[in-house]
C-alpha cells in the first residue's frame, strides 16, 4: 500500500495539473516552446515567431514575460503593459506589422503572463 502512494506522490509530481510555461534554448537561442499552446496560442504565435525577431532575438520576449521585468528599460511586465509595448513596436521604422498581427501578439503574450504565474 506504500508502495502505492508513494507511486502516487511521484506521478503528482512529476505532472502538475496545469501546463506550465516552457521555453527552449538559451541566450540568443531562448524561445517559448509552444507544444503545449492551446490552438488559438499556437495560431498567433506563427505570428509572433516571424514579426517579433525581425530586430532583436526572443530571448527579450522571453526575460520579459517570465520575469516579469522588461530587460531594457527596467519597467515592469504585466497584463497592463503588454499593448503598449506591442503598439511601440509596431510603430518602429519598419516593424513589418499591422494591427491584427500586434492584437495577436498581445493576446498571446496576456495568456503567457497567465501560464508563466502558474509556475
Ligand atoms: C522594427 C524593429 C522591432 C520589431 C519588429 C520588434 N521590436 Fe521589440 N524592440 C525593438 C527595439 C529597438 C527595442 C529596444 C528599445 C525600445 O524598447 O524601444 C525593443 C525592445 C523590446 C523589448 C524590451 C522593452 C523594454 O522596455 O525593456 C521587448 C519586450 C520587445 N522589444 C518585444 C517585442 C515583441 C513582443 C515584438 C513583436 C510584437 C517586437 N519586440 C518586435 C525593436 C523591434
Amino acid at each position: 500500500m506504500k508502495i502505492v502512494w508513494a507511486f502516487l506522490l511521484v506521478l503528482l509530481m512529476a505532472f502538475p495539473c496545469h501546463a506550465a510555461l516552457k521555453t527552449i534554448g538559451k541566450s540568443d537561442k531562448l524561445t517559448f516552446d509552444p507544444t503545449n499552446f492551446p490552438p488559438q496560442m499556437k495560431s498567433d504565435w506563427q505570428i509572433m515567431k516571424v514579426k517579433c525577431v525581425k530586430c532583436h532575438t526572443m530571448e527579450r520576449t522571453v526575460v520579459s514575460i517570465t520575469t516579469g521585468v522588461a530587460p531594457i528599460s527596467g519597467q515592469p511586465f504585466d497584463r497592463g503593459a503588454t499593448r503598449a509595448y506591442g503598439v511601440k513596436m509596431m510603430r518602429k521604422p519598419d516593424s513589418n506589422m499591422n494591427k491584427q498581427e500586434v492584437k495577436a501578439c498581445v493576446d498571446l503574450m496576456n495568456w503567457m503572463l497567465e501560464e508563466s504565474a502558474k509556475q
